[in-house]
């Protein structure tokens, strides 16, 4: 039978052995720091923060492909008209212009293409036509050179009027009041056989040069 002569706990290993690997256990304690047990609040946050990369990453990554996407299916819109009548549009016959005045007529370019679509017969826009003190017909646009407004020929006072914003024009364009920037915009007219033929163009609205869009 084994003689118990150690610390009388029984457990067979002597006195002088367990006070040694205590005493070995309490230097290693002492020379390995102490890590503290990460706090719950701390570990939270720190998902938190995770997921919402992850969610920002995604949202990132669906943008990216989206752009592209968006601005294939938009793109002829930011085009300008990609084919315009080509010479001057028919306005009427010279001889039909009256003297006394300004007239309006409404261009039709027979044929016209824009971004999607070719089109006949598609309107443009109006334009006043007169004859100058020569016989020779004068062209004015009738779109406000201000912002773009339709600009009236008030026939008791003999000028121009826009009615947007006020401005005013005399019978040959030239402005009299108003915000707009400059004149209206004059048009190019030639007569081919008896009939006057106008190149429609459009400007740029509120500068004080011409330039055509
Ligand atoms: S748009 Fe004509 S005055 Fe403003």
């Amino acid at each position: 039978m084994a003689e118990d002569k150690g610390d009388g706990k029984g457990d067979g290993e002597p006195a002088s052995t367990g006070a040694a690997a205590a005493s070995a256990h309490a230097e290693e304690r002492k020379l390995k720091p102490e890590i503290a047990p990460e706090r719950e609040d701390v570990v939270t946050t720190r998902r938190q923060v995770m997921k919402l990369c992850t969610v920002a990453l995604g949202v990132a990554a669906v943008g990216a492909a989206a752009v592209p996407a968006a601005l294939a299916a938009v793109y002829p819109a930011g085009r300008r008209t990609v084919r315009a009548p080509e010479g001057g549009i028919d306005a009427g016959a010279l001889a039909d212009l009256p003297s006394d005045g300004p007239v309006r007529v409404d261009l039709v370019a027979a044929d016209a293409s824009d971004a999607w679509l070719h089109k006949t017969a598609a309107p443009l826009g109006a334009v006043y036509l007169m004859k100058g003190a020569d016989g020779q017909p004068r062209c004015l646009s009738s779109v406000c050179p201000h912002l773009g407004c339709f600009v009236e020929w008030e026939a008791a006072k003999k000028h121009f009027a826009c009615p947007c914003h006020n401005s005013a024009f005399d019978v040959a364009g030239a402005r009299t009041s108003g915000p707009s920037p400059r004149g209206m915009d004059p048009l190019e007219v030639e007569v081919v056989d008896g009939r006057v033929k106008v190149r429609w163009a459009r400007f740029v609205t509120n500068t004080p040069g011409r330039t055509k869009v």
